[in-house]
């Protein structure tokens, strides 16, 4: 139950995060006992670098506390969407931060919106738009493969997440999201192998006026298809974006100071060089990497005009 509110104290059957290192974090359920292979009960120890973690011993610890490994230590840390990210357990390919906070931005996702996403896969995006949607609103999110319909669920029920969202068994693109839906969603995310015939199901279950449709793409074929449908179905401000995340570097370079004299002293070819600059000046600079982050793929995002508009 870690993710609706923020809490105090790691309780029995939390989701915790144990970060490392900024390239070692991951996800524990804080129970003191686990099923082995052979379905046989054990306790519960998690192994890491810096040694084995005894999970009971980090029950009832605060949140943000430090807490020791047999050859290290770590901090436990309550989940949020950027850190499940992280650490899920990938049942597909997943989105990441950088595409998720331009989907959530593009779509207006905020208290109250009512979502429609597919598929679900590994609910990587459910959980931020399900921060951004209460205490309000709700995700109604599908996916045609029966396990991962289950799984997240599980997942969101496990989370504290339950009453906000209903994942549900349904290939869209054959059998669109529901008549009981029409007309009802703010929003449309869809990131599936055929987005393109999902989009007339799509347009009836978004409100009338105003609705955003968000898709990604992992190539640019896909997105054409993408955006010819939305043309075709009426939707307007059709636009093509690509996230591409650009890290500073950020230097300590050191840089002779000008010594005037000097300069002045060297005017002449002939004359001698008698002095060296002496004093050196250390500066924090900041530069484009040489290499960047590669392509995830595009996000193509519209909006729904009014009927008499269409
Ligand atoms: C790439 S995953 C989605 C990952 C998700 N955005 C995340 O961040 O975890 C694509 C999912 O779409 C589902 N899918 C593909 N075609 C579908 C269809 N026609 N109807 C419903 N789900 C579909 C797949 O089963 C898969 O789980």
């Amino acid at each position: 139950m870690s993710f609706a509110e923020p809490k105090a104290l790691i309780a029995e059957g939390d989701t915790v995060i144990l970060y490392l290192t900024v390239t070692s974090v991951y996800a524990i359920e804080a129970v003191p006992q686990i099923k082995n292979k052979k379905g046989e009960l054990i306790e519960h120890v998690f192994q890491t670098n810096f040694g084995a973690l005894k999970v009971k011993d980090i029950i009832g610890v605060q949140y943000g506390s430090k807490v020791e490994l047999s050859k290290g230590w770590a901090h436990v840390l309550q989940p949020n969407p950027e850190l499940w990210t992280q650490t899920l357990p990938h049942r597909t390919q997943i989105l990441y931060t950088p595409d998720i906070s331009m989907i959530l931005y593009q779509l207006e996702i905020k208290p109250g919106s009512i979502v429609v996403e597919s598929g679900t896969g590994s609910g990587s995006l459910s959980h931020y738009f399900l921060r951004a949607i209460r205490p309000h609103g709700f995700l109604h999110t599908f996916d045609f493969h029966e396990e991962r319909v289950q799984k997240a669920q599980d997942e969101f029920n496990g989370h504290g997440l339950g009453e906000y969202v209903k994942v549900i068994h349904r290939d869209v693109c054959e059998n669109g999201f529901g008549e009981e839906l029409n007309g009802k969603a703010d929003a449309v995310f869809l990131d599936l192998p055929a987005p393109q015939l999902a989009i007339p199901h799509a347009a009836k279950v978004l409100k009338d006026a105003g609705g955003r449709i968000c898709s990604f793409s992992p190539c640019i074929e896909q997105s054409g298809r993408v955006c010819e449908a939305l043309e075709q179905y009426g939707f307007v401000d059709i636009v093509n974006l690509e996230v591409l995340q650009i890290e500073d570097v950020v230097r300590t370079k050191s840089i002779p100071v000008m010594d005037l004299e000097f300069v002045k002293y060297k005017k002449n070819e002939s004359d001698k060089e008698t002095k060296t600059p002496k004093e050196v000046k250390k500066y924090i600079t900041s530069s484009a990497p040489t290499t960047m982050a590669g392509h995830t793929g595009y996000l193509t995002v519209a909006e729904l005009p009014p009927l008499f508009a269409r």
